[in-house]
């Protein structure tokens, strides 16, 4: 594998751009059952928050050691507050474009006997105006910067990802993006999309065989006129597709702990290297291997320079 010099990675700046989740956990107590309906009653003991979406992305590049810069959309409420403290606490930039009429959105954890006990969720759609501010802001930034990702969770932010798009492509920025949907199209021209096999199968349908997937993610490549599509496989690790065929790379982890949060893990250390002038195909495998180390972390999603390089 190349060797990577932290350095270069200083010096790598990264735009992340789509929709930023505040990720909040209630623990406590359940000692009855309510009186008003079969429920348990928990009594909360304490409360944890933690970056979100592409926020969590945005931190697993900063956690590298690159330089992260975040545009998203966000409410005025108490939430998008502490959204910003967490990201400056996190040494990431913030571009908050701020919607009072949003609710910014945050998924509740209700935990108890060490069990999730119901997830919440606050969520709905940001308006145009703010979503076109998203825009203008982007072409201020796309020249200070060395790769641009964007983390489609769904939420609506990414509604001119199309334009943001060309923007990056006419200053020849690498653009990745993390899919979610059925509908690819508004991808069309990225370097690569990172779905997870789930994310592609909605897409392009199931497949039987090795062959029936590379012919399938290469149509659709094809199609998006994508430089690669890389499929996340979870334990059976990641295949890259692209314009010279197929990369496999097994997966590397050794003990699995908590799945969430690899994908994003792997486009982040992708964005890193492709933004310290690597190829994807060189990129690949440290890719994989940030996603078999994270899998392997109790409580934090993301890696620094050293656990990836060391
Ligand atoms: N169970 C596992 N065993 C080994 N490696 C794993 C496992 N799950 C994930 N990985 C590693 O992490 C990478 C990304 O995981 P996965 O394909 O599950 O992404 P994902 O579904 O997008 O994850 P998420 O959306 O939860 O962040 C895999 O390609 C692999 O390298
Ligand atoms: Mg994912």
């Amino acid at each position: 594998m190349t060797p990577i010099n932290a350095q270069a990675m200083e010096k790598a700046h990264i735009l992340v751009v789509g929709d930023v989740m505040l990720d909040r956990y209630w623990y406590g107590a359940v000692e009855r059952i309510s009186p008003e309906a079969p429920v348990p009653v928990v009594k909360v003991l304490r409360e944890e928050e933690r970056l979100g979406g592409s926020a969590n992305v945005a931190f697993n590049v900063a956690s590298l050691g690159a330089h992260a810069s975040l545009l998203s959309v966000v409410g005025e409420d108490p939430a998008s507050h502490s959204l910003e403290q967490l990201i400056l606490q996190t040494g990431i930039e913030p571009f908050l474009g701020r919607d009072a009429e949003l609710k910014t959105t945050v998924k509740l954890r209700i935990i108890g006997r060490q069990q999730q006990l119901i997830r919440a969720d606050f969520e709905d759609l940001p308006k145009t105006e703010v979503l076109a501010s998203q825009t203008r802001q982007f072409s201020e930034l796309i020249a200070s910067q060395q790769a641009v990702l964007f983390s489609d969770y769904g939420k609506g932010g990414l509604a001119h990802i199309q334009d943001m798009i060309e923007l990056a492509r006419a200053h020849h920025r690498p653009i990745l993006i993390d899919p979610k949907g059925s509908d690819y199209s508004k991808y069309q021209n990225a370097s690569v999309i990172t779905p997870n096999r789930a994310e592609l199968q909605d897409v392009v349908g199931p497949w039987q065989s090795e062959a029936e997937l590379e012919h399938k993610a290469q149509a659709l490549r094809q199609a998006l006129n994508l430089g690669a599509v890389l499929v996340t496989r979870s334990e059976e690790g990641m295949s890259l597709f692209d314009s010279e065929g197929s990369s496999h790379v097994k997966a590397q982890a050794r003990e699995v702990f908590d799945v969430t949060g690899a994908g994003d893990t792997v486009i982040a250390t992708l964005a890193c290297l492709l933004a310290c002038g690597l190829t994807l195909r060189e990129a690949l495998p440290w890719a994989n291997r940030a996603g078999g180390l994270v899998v392997g972390k109790f409580g934090t999603a993301t890696l620094t320079f050293e656990e990836l390089f060391a």
